[in-house]
């Protein structure tokens, strides 16, 4: 009887590792993204339904033109003069995440200005910040040094890129970056 038992136990905790988010730590993790036009959001939520991590989008106050060349021209302005626009709601509990995963779209080269108004606007100190950029060709840009630059006393991997118009079909590649970075088995 208590072979058996034991043996139910056994089969249970194997059934529970195969079908849950398989989180190899006990670390509390968060995937927080900004996204303008879907493509980060979609890899955002690949990476939450993987890890099993909390989400949560960044949201300027004041929305970004749909317009192609005024965003463009906006976010320009914004980068080259370090603004940090305005966002909408606070993480109350930031100091209890371990892991921080960061997504944004690639913006001439760099992590878009809400995300680094994000970024400025909670000490990380200790934490650990996975960087993922959706991009058109420049891959991470800039955007791990600026990220460093932002977040001094974080520990900052290197992140994966993924092309925007790719995102949809990036599911085994996000898993296997995960496993590779042991977030998960
Ligand atoms: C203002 C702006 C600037 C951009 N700059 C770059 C760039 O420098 N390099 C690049 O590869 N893609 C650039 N892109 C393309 C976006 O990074 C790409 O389409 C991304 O997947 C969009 O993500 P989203 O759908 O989450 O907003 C830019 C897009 C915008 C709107």
């Amino acid at each position: 009887m208590k072979a058996k038992i034991i043996l139910l136990t056994l089969i249970a905790l194997l059934a529970a590792n195969n079908f849950l988010p398989a989180q190899t730590s006990s670390n509390k993790m968060l995937v927080v993204y900004f996204s303008h036009t879907g493509n980060t959001r979609n890899m955002a939520e690949q990476i939450q339904k993987a890890t099993g991590a909390d989400i949560f989008e960044i949201q300027p106050v004041k929305n970004y033109p749909e317009d192609y060349k005024t965003v463009e021209a906006q976010a320009k302005k914004e980068i080259d003069a370090n603004y940090k626009p305005e966002l909408k709601t606070k993480i109350s509990n930031i100091e209890s995440y371990d892991v921080i995963f960061v997504g944004s779209p690639n913006w001439w080269t760099t992590i878009a200005p809400p995300v680094a108004t994000f970024l400025s606007s909670y000490n990380f100190s200790g934490k650990t910040i996975v960087p993922f950029i959706t991009h058109d060709g420049s891959r991470m840009g800039r955007s791990v040094s600026d990220i460093k630059i932002l977040c001094p006393k974080s520990t900052v991997l290197d992140g994966l890129p993924i092309k925007g118009i790719y995102v949809k079909d990036a599911n085994a590649e996000i898993i296997q970056w995960l496993r590779d970075i042991k977030i998960i088995k």
